[in-house]
């Protein structure tokens, strides 16, 4: 659960600073309580699920956050409805995607097994976005596999790149993870201790792999590493 990295959210509001974003666009809502954490630090969270049992508890959780709105789309067709949209009201700013979509299913067929790939194609020339993959193979942090193929730079590399070719890359690294527990989790604007959230912390914290997860960001432009706690990653790396 990225919202348990206190370093990652630094990361992210930093990124929201630096670009005048508004918008924070999630795929994958879960239970709720990402966008709930973002409704605090974004003017707008935007976020999708497809299944209906988590859409269920995480309308329940949201509900009081007015800023926070739910859609019970794929997030391939959220994206095109989102950019859609975006261009009818003749938009320009930055928006924040954090693409968490990931959940293993053995029955998908092999083009559809990696959700954030057919994003990335949606994206393809989006380029007023600042991407954020979770989960991802990022020096040897915990990442998606499937199948026995790692969510990482030899997978997304060639449609991340097309989504704006002047993207700059960056991923985290064990000692920029700083992981909240029961009692330091309290400072964080959102949380409640109610049974999924300790359900999420206590399974985070059940293996290193789980606990320390990769990071990948993309940015339009180049950020100066003195002011974030990322490393950044050459294009022709064969792995991140
Ligand atoms: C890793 S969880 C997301 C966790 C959440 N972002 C958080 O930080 O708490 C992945 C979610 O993606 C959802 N999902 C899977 N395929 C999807 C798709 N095509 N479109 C939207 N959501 C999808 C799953 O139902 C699941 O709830």
């Amino acid at each position: 659960m990225c919202w348990l990295d206190k370093k990652s959210l630094e990361t992210m509001k930093k990124l929201r600073d630096e670009y005048n974003i508004s918008t924070f666009l999630e795929t994958g809502t879960f239970k709720g309580i990402n966008a709930k954490v973002h409704s605090y630090n974004f003017k707008e969270v935007l976020t999708c699920d497809i299944k209906e049992e988590y859409l269920t508890d995480a309308r329940k959780r949201l509900e009081p956050y007015k800023n926070v709105h739910v859609f019970a789309k794929s997030s391939p067709t959220f994206i095109t409805d989102f950019i859609e949209q975006y261009k009818k009201d003749g938009r320009t700013d930055i928006v924040f995607m954090f693409l968490d979509a990931h959940f293993y299913d053995p029955n998908l067929p092999p083009e559809e097994k990696w959700v954030v790939i057919n994003e990335l194609k949606v994206l393809k020339g989006f380029k007023n976005a600042v991407l954020c993959l979770h989960d991802f193979d990022a020096q040897g942090l915990g990442h998606c596999t499937y199948d026995g193929v790692d969510l990482g730079w030899p997978l997304v590399k060639e449609d991340i790149i097309k989504v704006n070719p002047d993207f700059n890359f960056y991923t985290n690294k064990k000692e920029f993870c700083e992981i909240y527990d029961e009692n330091t989790i309290k400072e964080l604007p959102g949380i409640d201790l109610d049974e999924d959230t300790l359900s999420n912390i206590k399974y985070t914290h059940s293996t290193e792999r789980l606990t320390y997860r990769g990071f990948l960001y993309a940015t339009p432009t180049p950020l100066d590493l003195n002011k974030y706690s990322l490393i950044a990653l050459d294009r022709n790396a064969e792995k991140a």
